[in-house]
């Protein structure tokens, strides 16, 4: 091997060691909550113990690179196979079945005590997320239930609001294909399946704002399937609760609500102003508190006046992929709907 080679192997490995870092990162190497806290522990875990290995083999090659310079001359030859003497066979023992078992074991245990640590018992409160291509609907019990079989159900999207320091367990299930729901701050992944609810618990150790990501190739529009879960205090989060379970407190002119039955009401659900037979909400996110929701377009936009008037006009050019249809709104119309958006509190 020239040092050229030496050279160039080295790089790859830093490079390697520097990707393998940064995709650790994005949130899940800082957890805030109690899954996600197990979960950077197992993989603190694993990057210290691989660090022995790479240590040999790194070293391992420098010292074989150092002794070919000092040495020079030709390569020396190789010994035929099948005559290792009883120092190679040391080698391989040690290398080969000793340590790989001294290093796989310890991650066996810590993985197995991980998917264990997992949260058993009943959740604080049970919210519905459905993975559409591309946004989450969410559903939740009406203030003072827990349950989503306990009665009558609202609404909302792609925010989830939780208390902090509760278990909260996520039913999660598909519309269309499948989706993955990922906070890396919060907890690991769960896949959205159609036709298959899958169950995960997240726990907030601490309020504030996570991000989280659709994390399963889902079409065209992936990327752009983010969302935001905020932790907030159990007073905050009950407030929030009650305000998001009732009907909009708006009274749109007769213009105003014809121009949104038309152009938006086929798709999206307004409580209190517009409520469609066929509505289930399979089509496009509940929009009774839009105003209140920090982004639109599942994480795309600012949740801005001027940011809602270019996805109305403009859907595609802002998310591509996106299943919103251009409803051909412009002018005073478009002003006037926009202007209603921006008041559902
Ligand atoms: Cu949904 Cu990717």
């Amino acid at each position: 091997m020239t040092a050229t080679t030496a050279k160039g192997l080295m790089t790859v490995t830093v490079a390697a060691l520097a990707i393998g870092l940064l995709g650790g990162c994005g949130g899940a190497l800082d957890p805030r909550g109690e899954g996600a806290d197990r979960i950077a522990g197992l993989w603190w875990l694993m990057f210290w113990l691989s660090l022995v290995p790479m240590a040999i083999v790194v070293g391992a090659l420098a010292w074989i690179l150092w002794k070919r310079r000092r040495e020079g001359g030709p390569e020396p030859e190789r010994p035929p196979i099948g005559a290792a003497d009883r120092r190679d066979r040391l080698v391989i023992v040690l290398g080969g079945i000793v340590l790989p078992i001294a290093l796989l074991l310890p991650v066996a245990v810590a993985m197995v005590a991980t998917v264990e640590g997992e949260e058993q018992g009943r959740p604080a409160l049970e919210i519905g997320v459905t993975g559409h291509q591309f946004w989450w609907d969410l559903e939740y019990p009406r203030p003072g239930a827990t349950e989503l079989g306990e009665g009558e159900t609202f609404r909302t999207a792609n925010e989830i609001h939780v208390p902090v320091g509760k278990p909260v367990e996520l039913v999660a299930t598909s519309e269309d294909v499948i989706h993955s729901f990922w906070v890396p701050q919060l907890q690991g992944k769960i896949d959205l399946i159609p036709g298959r609810t899958n169950r995960l618990t997240i726990e907030a150790t601490e309020a504030g704002v996570y991000e989280g990501r659709c994390a399963e190739l889902c079409g065209l529009g992936h990327a752009h399937m983010h969302l935001l879960v905020v932790a907030e205090e159990e007073e905050e989060f009950q407030g929030w609760l009650r305000q998001q379970s009732e009907p909009a407190a708006v009274d749109p002119s007769t213009a105003t609500r014809e121009t949104f039955a038309d152009g938006c009401g086929p798709c999206h659900e307004l409580r209190g102003v517009y409520e469609s037979d066929s509505y289930r909400g399979d089509f496009g996110p509940d929009l009774t508190h839009l105003a209140g929701r920090r982004m639109i377009g599942a994480g795309t936009l600012s949740n801005t006046r001027e940011a809602l008037g270019r996805w109305i006009v403009d859907p595609h050019g802002v998310k591509p992929g996106n299943r919103m249809p251009d409803v051909g709104l412009g002018g005073e119309e478009l002003a006037e709907i926009v202007d209603f958006l921006t008041e559902l509190e």
